[in-house]
């Protein structure tokens, strides 16, 4: 199935994550890099609100061609409990009809209160949630 990683990283969890991932499965990869880089304070301000309301950022244009993929695996970290607000600038370029499958990156490694919210986003654009898989980059001592 012709596959294409999409992902968001702000620090660099991400990053190692989806390119681990790409190299293990062939599938295509691309990073999402908005416009403005966050400087951290705004991070935790600025993008922690933008993700709890799950409002977007801006993006630079995707490269790929998304409708030439079956399946379309997007990758982000946590913020505020929700994906962080590049992620839902991804979601709303999906076309309709893709399978994909989401990874959340974050130091708590759970995001039960907002995963129902984030799968009806990519159901909302006709697309299908084949997999939803929470991925914890800090041990706790
Ligand atoms: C603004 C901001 C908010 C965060 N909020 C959470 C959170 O609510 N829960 C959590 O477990 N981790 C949270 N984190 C930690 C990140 O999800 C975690 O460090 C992730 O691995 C970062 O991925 P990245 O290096 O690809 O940006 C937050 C990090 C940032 C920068």
């Amino acid at each position: 199935m012709k596959t294409l990683i999409l992902f968001y990283s702000f620090s660099g969890s991400t990053k190692k994550l989806a390119s681990q991932k790409a190299a293990e499965t062939g599938a295509d990869i691309e990073e999402i890099i908005e416009t403005k880089k966050m400087f951290v304070l705004k991070a935790y301000t600025v993008g922690a609100y933008r993700a709890m309301k799950r409002n977007k950022t801006e993006i630079h244009p995707i490269k790929s061609q998304l409708n030439s993929y079956e399946k379309i695996i997007i990758m982000a970290p946590v913020w505020a409990g929700n994906p962080a607000p590049a992620f839902n600038s991804i979601v709303e370029q999906l076309p309709s009809g893709k399978k994909v499958e989401l990874v959340m990156v974050s130091a708590g490694g759970g995001t039960k209160d907002s995963a129902e919210g984030t799968k009806n986003l990519i159901t909302a654009h006709g697309c299908e949630v084949t997999d939803y898989t929470d991925i914890k980059t800090l041990v706790k001592k």
